[in-house]
């Protein structure tokens, strides 16, 4: 049995329920930045070797909670477990990046694809998941994830990283038949992967198209946002009696934030180059909205945090649903005390 929420204000954030402060937690939380996650990370040689441990995924989980008491956990995994499982051979060299040792490079390769069983292939990331979930023991909620058919597309065909995407909008362009099919399947992937982590213990989730932004709008419907409708169609949105909240974010997409809301979802995540005031006269008041600072005011001085923070705070205005978040991932060179004043300034100005 799992201890009751003692902090549920994230999931009534989500719910656009009127709550005595906005809740607050950060993309990429557990992360380099911190030195206790450095040491962890060292200790399992490996960023993969650390993932796939779920005694220290949960222990490295909790370190910003414990750190700066947010108001939300993440599961301490990857968007790329998934091509992984797939066999496409992930291998994250130091300094460099995720790599695939066997990308996608014909119709042939996607036909061959085998849809991963959570329970088996990624049977490591539904424990972290049970371990985490028990040794939170009830402090906040716990989200769990995966990467955008689109965005995890990007990476199993350019076999890594990319500044250009020449390879899969190469692909989009010449052969969008074979794409579509590489995004059916990893759509299917992710469904059963989201699914097994709220069996699990998660009690939310998001969904992270970092690259959905590159895409003309049209594709973008096409190649992203279709898949993404089918997610939030085929997900668990309940368990234990209690709503399991959906965010979508796409990087760069604030012009489609419209669009977004229109899949059913419960939250949009914003990233910074769109002022809440106008993502959310676009979404409407259907769904929530979770954001935006960027993530280089973690460079500048407390005072102009606090005064980022204040803008952040003031765009969004005094209504019910919003969860407070970087709008992106946080830096791997950011003094984690800035973040702490970042996390007290939300506490005090949004307090009711
Ligand atoms: O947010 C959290 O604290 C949970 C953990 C998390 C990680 N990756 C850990 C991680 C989450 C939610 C992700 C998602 C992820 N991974 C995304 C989508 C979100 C985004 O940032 O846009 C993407 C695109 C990836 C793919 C990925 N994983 C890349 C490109 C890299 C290398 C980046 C880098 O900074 O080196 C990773 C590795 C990775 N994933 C690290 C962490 C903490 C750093 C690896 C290390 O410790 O060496």
């Amino acid at each position: 049995m799992n201890a009751p929420l003692q902090n549920d204000l994230y999931l009534r954030a989500l719910n656009r329920e009127a709550i005595e402060r906005t809740p607050v937690w950060v993309m990429r939380q557990a992360g380099r930045y911190l030195p206790e996650y450095k040491r962890v990370r060292a200790q399992a040689g490996n960023f993969m070797n650390l993932c796939s441990n779920p005694e220290l995924a949960c222990e490295v989980t909790l370190q910003p909670i414990d750190r700066f008491n947010l108001d939300a956990a993440i599961l301490f995994s990857d968007i790329l477990t998934i091509p992984d499982a797939m066999g496409l051979e992930l291998a994250f060299e130091t300094g460099e990046g995720p790599k695939f040792g066997k990308p996608i490079k014909s119709r042939a390769d996607v036909d061959a694809l085998p849809i991963p069983d959570p329970n088996d292939s990624l049977r490591y990331v539904m424990d972290a998941v049970s371990t985490i979930r028990r040794e939170l023991n009830g402090r906040v909620p716990l989200i769990g994830f995966s990467g955008s058919p689109w965005t995890l597309a990007t990476y199993m065909v350019e076999g890594g990283g990319s500044k250009d995407f020449s390879k899969v909008k190469g692909l989009l362009f010449s052969d969008p038949e074979t794409l579509h099919a590489l995004l059916a399947k990893n759509a299917e992937a992710v469904i059963a992967y989201l699914n097994a982590q709220v069996e699990a213990g998660a009690q939310a989730l998001m969904v992270f198209d970092t690259w959905g932004g590159v895409l003309s709008p049209a594709n973008y419907q096409e190649f992203s946002l279709r898949y993404m409708q089918q997610i939030v169609d085929g997900v668990t949105r309940e368990a234990d009696g209690r709503k399991v909240p959906i965010t979508l974010f796409t990087k760069n997409g604030g012009q489609w934030l419209d669009l977004m809301a229109k899949t059913g979802c419960d939250g949009l995540g914003v990233d910074w180059t769109t002022d809440l005031s106008v993502a959310r006269k676009l979404a409407g008041d259907g769904v929530a909205l979770q954001g935006n600072l960027d993530p280089s005011v973690l460079y500048g001085s407390p005072e102009s945090i606090r005064a980022e923070v204040k803008k952040v705070l003031d765009s969004f205005g005094d209504a019910p649903g919003h969860v407070f978040n970087l709008g992106h991932g946080i830096h791997q060179f950011v003094n984690p005390e800035h973040l702490t004043v970042m996390v007290e300034a939300v506490r005090e100005m949004s307090g009711r």
